[in-house]
């Protein structure tokens, strides 16, 4: 018998980000070295003032249901944040906490939107956006940016977007996948926009605190907005909780009433013991927050700079989060195991001894057929460690099984549609005769391009 599915579930596609993590978990488990640079996770250990209050809750039984939307002392905890990180005052009655930023984000989509509303949504966007909305029975209005832009909206882009049936526009700063953020001028003219067009507009602030400098936050720069303004962030990125599960949002009384009877027959409250610890952590003291973006930066600016020294390999330097997005489409009609390599879903980039995953392919889910970038998310300590032993310490890097080289050892020239293009290959046997400094740039070359044997690569992560 075949099970008969429900049909929204038809034009909703699982997470490419976490297939691929899933891979690479796979790999591990049969004993592969692998990097994996695909999923944006914090490497550092939850705070430890954080797990004690998690704790404490627990020796204190607070092992019961709580209000749906979360706890007082949750939302009071927001309201704290609020006002000292983006001079923002909320009341309880305009908050509510979710399992996870995601979930608030459905929660939020489903309260809003009806079949056939539109929502404007900046390209690239974070893939969840997109098959939220289709959820939702919402239309993508998908804008497109460019590295000309620094993938930004212009407001120009953005009035040009808004048609008859558009309610909404999503500003994801800094953005997952582009690390890309809106300076004052640049959201406040959004916003001016928003508001003359009666839109709502979803801030995803998830990635706030994860910049060098901090961000502009449209409620404060177009306070006339608010009425319209939900605001949604979490505890995951910033305070190392990604599996903690505990988002919230911010907005109209109305919506937050809204949004807390959907969850009333959905999940009912989040995890009351992940509430006391996200608690302490948006109340409690942030040298810890800072500490972290601090250190991302540092990994971030590290793989910025290696990937300067791989010959066209084009990387813009992000602006915040913890992402780096790369064009490898210079490395397009280079030869892969299935042929020239065409979209950045086939740039595989794995090499074979040391098991090197590195790539979170950007899965375009609007039907355009641009793939010309990944997303490397270098957020994890002995992933970005290890790629820049590619250039710092030659000796960390094992000599390749000659099996594997042999056969790749000679330039070799791969035919593509726009005629015959050199492949990483060749690079290999300008490395045999150059040597030296060469070498290093062309392991990582070939981690890029995937140009181990077959077997080296992982099929079917879902972006294709
Ligand atoms: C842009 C963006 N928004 C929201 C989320 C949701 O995060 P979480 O559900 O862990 O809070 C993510 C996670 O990767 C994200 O990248």
């Amino acid at each position: 018998m075949t099970l008969k599915l429900a049909a929204r579930l038809g034009a909703v596609k699982p997470s490419a980000v976490f297939a691929m993590a899933a891979e690479a978990a796979a790999l591990r488990a049969q004993g592969r070295d692998v990097i994996d640079l695909s999923a944006g996770e914090p490497d550092f250990d939850t705070p430890e003032h954080v797990k004690a209050a998690a704790r404490e809750a627990l020796a204190r039984g607070l092992t019961k249901y709580t209000p749906i939307g979360g706890t007082d002392v949750l939302k009071d905890a927001v309201v704290v944040k609020l006002q000292r990180d983006n001079g923002l005052a909320y009341g309880r009655t305009e908050i509510m906490a979710s399992c996870g930023g995601k979930h608030s984000l459905f929660n939020a989509f489903q309260a809003l939107f009806d079949p056939g509303d539109e929502v404007v949504l900046p390209a690239p966007y974070w893939v969840s956006y997109f098959d939220m909305l289709v959820l939702a029975g919402a239309v993508p209005r998908v804008v497109e940016t460019s590295v000309a832009s620094g993938f930004k909206m212009s407001p120009a882009q953005f009035e040009a977007a808004i048609g008859p049936r558009t309610v909404a526009v999503i500003v994801n700063s800094p953005s997952n996948p582009t690390g890309a953020a809106y300076d004052a001028e640049e959201l406040r003219a959004l916003g001016r926009v928003a508001l003359q067009r009666r839109l709502l507009v979803i801030s995803d602030d998830i990635y706030e605190r994860l910049t060098a400098r901090p961000v502009p936050h449209l409620g404060t720069l177009v306070p006339e907005l608010r009425p319209r303004l939900v605001i949604v962030n979490s505890v995951s990125k910033s305070y190392a909780m990604t599996g903690w599960r505990i988002g919230y949002t911010a907005g109209p009384p109305e919506l937050i009433r809204a949004m807390t009877t959907l969850q009333s027959q959905s999940t009912s409250n989040p995890s009351s013991i992940a509430q006391a610890g996200a608690a302490a952590a948006l109340s409690g003291p942030q040298d810890c927050v800072v500490a972290m973006a601090e250190e991302f930066e540092r990994r971030r600016r590290l793989v910025v700079e290696r990937f300067g020294a791989i010959a066209d390999l084009r990387t813009a330097t992000p602006t915040g989060a913890f992402y780096v997005f790369p064009d490898v489409s210079a490395f397009f009609g280079r030869r892969g195991p299935d042929g020239p390599v065409r979209t950045a879903s086939e740039v595989r980039p794995v090499e074979l001894r040391r098991g090197g995953l590195l790539q979170g392919a950007i899965d375009r889910r609007d039907g355009e057929s641009e793939d010309d970038r990944v997303r490397v998310a270098p957020s994890l300590r002995g992933e970005a460690c290890l790629l820049a032993q590619c250039r710092e310490q030659r000796r960390a890097i094992p000599p390749l099984a000659s099996g594997h080289l042999r056969e790749q050892d000679a330039p070799v020239r791969a035919e593509t549609d726009g005629g015959t293009v050199a492949n990483g290959l060749e690079l290999v046997g300008r490395d045999g005769q150059g040597g030296g400094e060469n070498r290093d740039l062309d392991l990582e070359l070939r981690k890029l391009v995937g140009v181990y044997r077959k077997e080296a690569w992982i099929p079917g992560c879902g972006c294709r």
